[in-house]
């Protein structure tokens, strides 16, 4: 028997549910029913039973799980397949699986633990259990390789519109697309594709949010924070995690995955880096100048001393005051 099933019944009712009726529509005995009952409530999941009434779901576990995330989301493609997994070594690399199987465009993989998991530059970004929020989302866009380089900057416009809704905070765009508070980074995005010579296969966004950790290591401690630091509030990952979904979703559709003039102006008046001086390395020599701006293919161009204007496509960029 599919747990999602029982869990997906009874999330979309605040009444009770015989075990007549689940095993009716499952098409399942009722010893099964029970048996998944006894199982889900065991998960954490809150289930009253009532004779001659059935089952009612009264509260879910506070950790990630797809009921709950589903419950919340209101898109149509992504997060049609939602997987939550208990532990993991990196949600991009269990979606490039899922890609090279042949998943559908919108799959997610969200997970408790990630044990290996990847950041931009080569860098790690683990997650420990039930701390943080950790997922990655697979499309499959009708483009040629270069033209997926809007679709990062798109990506860090939705998540920190998302946070910025659903906390409160002035989250601010660090360029490309780390999210920050203040000077700090509460986010960050690692864009992964594979793709024939002149068309995608598919393009994996992963995203990593501090939603509860209270101390970084040493190395980072400067330059990290949560929304736990942030607010001295818990709040639901459920919740946010749909809520990022839902508006990657309305972001996406939007702009049709480029970078429209519309979502171009969004992004640069939440882009922190904009209008600070900045390094950057161009070969071996760090160079400073002005961020003055985003260019439509999500470069940033910097200004430099002797008036010229340079266009920066990836690597590390410092901005002054950021990190
Ligand atoms: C960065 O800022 O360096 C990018 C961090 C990206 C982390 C996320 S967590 C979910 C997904 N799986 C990974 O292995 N990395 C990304």
């Amino acid at each position: 028997m599919n747990n999602q099933t029982i869990l997906d019944i009874l999330t979309q009712t605040t009444e009770y549910v015989s075990g007549q009726a689940l095993a009716e529509e499952l098409g399942v005995s009722r010893q099964a029913v029970w048996k998944e009952i006894q199982s889900l409530r065991s998960r954490g999941y809150d289930i009253e039973s009532v004779t001659n009434r059935g089952y009612r779901l009264a509260s879910m576990p506070d950790y990630l799980n797809s009921a709950a995330i589903k419950a919340a989301l209101n898109t149509k493609i992504i997060g049609s397949e939602l997987t939550v997994l208990d532990t993991v070594g990196s949600t991009n690399d269990y979606l490039k699986q899922s890609g090279a199987e042949g998943c559908k465009s919108g799959t997610v993989a969200a997970t408790r633990e990630q044990v290996k998991g990847k950041g931009r530059l080569g860098r790690t970004w683990q997650s420990k259990r039930d701390e943080n929020i950790a997922f990655s989302v697979l499309l499959r866009p009708k483009m040629a390789p270069n033209e997926v380089a809007s679709v990062t900057p798109l990506t860090g416009l939705a998540v920190c519109k998302a946070l910025r809704g659903f906390t409160g905070l002035d989250c601010r765009i660090k360029w490309p697309n780390d999210v920050i508070v203040g000077r700090k980074k509460l986010c960050g995005i690692l864009t992964e594709m594979s793709a024939e010579f002149d068309a995608v296969e598919y393009i994996i966004t992963g995203i990593g949010i501090n939603v509860d950790q209270a101390v970084f290591p040493e190395e980072i401690a400067y330059k990290a924070t949560s929304l736990l630091l942030e607010t001295g509030r818990h709040y639901d990952k459920n919740k946010l995690l749909a809520a990022v979904l839902n508006q990657m979703e309305q972001e996406f559709l939007r702009s049709n995955l480029e970078l429209t003039s519309d979502a171009l102006d969004e992004y640069s008046k939440l882009c922190a880096t904009v209008g600070k001086s900045v390094t950057f390395m161009r070969g071996t020599r760090r160079v400073s100048g002005m961020a003055v701006g985003v260019a439509e293919n999500g470069e940033l161009k910097i200004m430099l001393s002797d008036g010229s204007v340079v266009m920066v496509n990836s690597g590390e960029v410092t901005a002054q005051g950021i990190y």
